[in-house]
């Protein structure tokens, strides 16, 4: 046992010293709760639970939960909207529970089920924001069964608290929502949510304590036309009409507004608008000069997802590499500031969403989507991977690595501590369930090597930053992948363009 506990110790020592993102997480295909195996084997059988139908696209981590979200682009997804309980006995692959039930994931049940949820953003006042695309089925087979809403929940009660409905002048024809920011103000109703649509190249603001939202329009919201040609896994692709997809706000400046950065999808180039004008209905019209071209982060620099840490290290996908890029904004947008975290041929082949947690934990959810959608994937192989790995071991040694900022109160001596600097505290209230390593010789034996709750040690005093489960698979770093077939017809248009087919909703549950 102590020779275990001293080649456990020597792991984690080797691990956080040499190891960026770290795979917690992986499926081959994805699979779900039931309250009993009848329910399950009934699902399976009348076609409610269909598994190969299921790509996880979107992720958000708040204390013991890591959400996951699961669009139904096809028959058979029983929940959009699920999580992973990160106190439960650690499991490679996981089933999926539905957050907050099978009922409140009601397929085409507008009131108070969820049809299609993409994006989700967790805030500090324990609500979790969830957009409602209501969609049902993809290109060309899509049929829009719900109207777009947010929809609110208590994180703490699991109920939820607000479904707002976006007016219908902030959507026109081809809208398609594509990511959501929070701009979190002094109190918890000081809050604005951001929505980029994508395809009908608009910005909505929403204010929560207005209970009202409003769109903004802006040629920088509109897609490079020479940059439309993609190449993932081995698949070419067009995806030329993408527009305004990855937004993320940065920590609040001296004047009391965040920036909201924002790229196009087809496109190198990134932008930026102060809150001051986004949280301003009035601006809606006469702020064009308002809105910045913040740089162009160089060839081959697609992204769809992006977020930023307190110290303004924003950290984005970067799908055409099959990695995770940096940028610090101390420094100008430009290709020779920007560097990679970490990429994998493998594992990170579509790094569909990245977050950050209150710990400063990157998390980051791969699942191969252009395989799924343009050609087919292998289910004898992993095709879906959580990974995580702390802001500054990603950015350590890189052009982004950044000290904290001067402002913090409280700066501890032990480097050790650094990560934990902008923890929230709401953190702590997690029951703390710490293995130190001076401390391990108590510990029982682990029934979950991986506890992701070390991940929010803070309360801890002598808390270590990164304790991993060195059994954990690092990436593989063999044989890039490469989509087996290519399917004949690979569309010009994106999976989620909207289109008038007919497709009947006839799952029950
Ligand atoms: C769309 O639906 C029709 C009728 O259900 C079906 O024949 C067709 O194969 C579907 N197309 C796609 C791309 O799924
Ligand atoms: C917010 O607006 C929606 C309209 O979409 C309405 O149904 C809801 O009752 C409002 N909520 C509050 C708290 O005012």
């Amino acid at each position: 046992m102590v020779n275990r506990i001293l080649i456990f110790c020597g792991l984690i020592a080797v691990a956080s010293a040499t190891v960026k993102l770290q795979e917690v997480y992986s499926w081959n295909i994805m699979d779900w709760n039931y309250p009993d195996q009848y329910l399950k084997q009934q699902a399976l059988q009348t076609g409610a639970l269909v598994r190969q139908n299921a790509l996880p696209v979107g992720i958000e981590r708040w204390r013991n939960k890591l959400f996951v979200s699961v669009p139904r682009w096809r028959p058979g997804i029983p929940a959009t909207l699920n999580y992973i309980p990160l106190d439960a006995p650690y499991e490679p692959s996981p089933k999926l529970t539905p957050y907050p039930s099978f009922k409140g994931n009601e397929l085409g049940n507008c009131e108070t089920g969820l049809t299609t949820v993409y994006r989700i953003k967790a805030d500090k006042c324990d609500r979790l924001w969830v957009l409602d695309v209501g969609t049902y089925g993809y290109d060309p087979n899509v049929t829009n069964v719900c109207p777009y809403s947010i929809n609110v929940y208590d994180l703490n009660t699991d109920q939820r608290i607000r479904r707002y409905v976006f007016r219908p002048e902030d959507i026109v024809s081809t809208t398609f929502i594509a990511n959501i920011a929070l701009d979190e103000g002094l109190t918890c109703d000081d809050t604005f949510a951001y929505f980029s649509d994508e395809l009908g190249y608009g910005l909505i603001a929403y204010s929560w304590e207005q209970n009202k939202s409003w769109r903004f329009s802006h040629s920088y919201f509109m897609p490079d036309p020479l940059v439309g040609d993609f190449n993932i896994a081995g698949l070419n692709f067009q995806w030329g009409a993408e527009g305004i997809f990855g937004i993320s706000a940065s920590p609040m400046g001296a004047d009391g507004f965040r920036t909201l950065y924002f790229s196009p999808l087809s496109s190198y180039t990134e932008f930026a608008v102060s809150t001051r004008i986004l949280r301003d209905e009035t601006k809606v019209t006469g702020s064009y000069k308002d809105f910045k071209v913040v740089g162009t982060r160089g060839r081959d620099t697609h992204t769809t997802s992006k977020v930023m840490d307190v110290t303004g290290v924003q950290l984005f996908n970067l799908i055409d590499q099959n990695a995770i890029g940096c940028w610090s904004t101390n420094f100008a947008l430009k290709p020779q500031n920007i560097a990679i975290v970490d990429k994998d041929d493998v594992g990170l082949v579509f790094p569909c969403d990245i977050k950050i947690d209150e710990g400063r934990n990157v998390w980051v959810i791969s699942d191969r989507m252009p395989v799924f959608l343009e050609s087919e994937l292998n289910y004898g192989d992993i095709n879906f991977r959580i990974y995580v790995g702390s802001v500054d071991s990603l950015t350590q040694g890189t052009v982004c690595e950044t000290s904290p900022p001067v402002t913090t109160p409280i700066i501890p001596t032990s480097p050790m501590l650094k990560p934990f600097l902008y923890h929230d505290n709401s953190v702590s209230r997690v029951p703390p369930r710490i293995l130190l390593p001076n401390t391990l010789t108590n510990a029982k034996p682990m029934t979950s090597t991986f506890n992701p709750q070390h991940l929010t040690s803070i309360s801890s005093p002598n808390a270590i930053s990164r304790l991993y489960n060195p059994f954990i698979n690092t990436k593989q770093t063999s044989k890039p992948f490469i989509a087996s077939q290519q399917s004949p017809g690979i569309h010009n248009n994106p999976w989620w363009l909207k289109n008038t087919g007919e497709y009947r909703v006839e799952e029950t549950y």
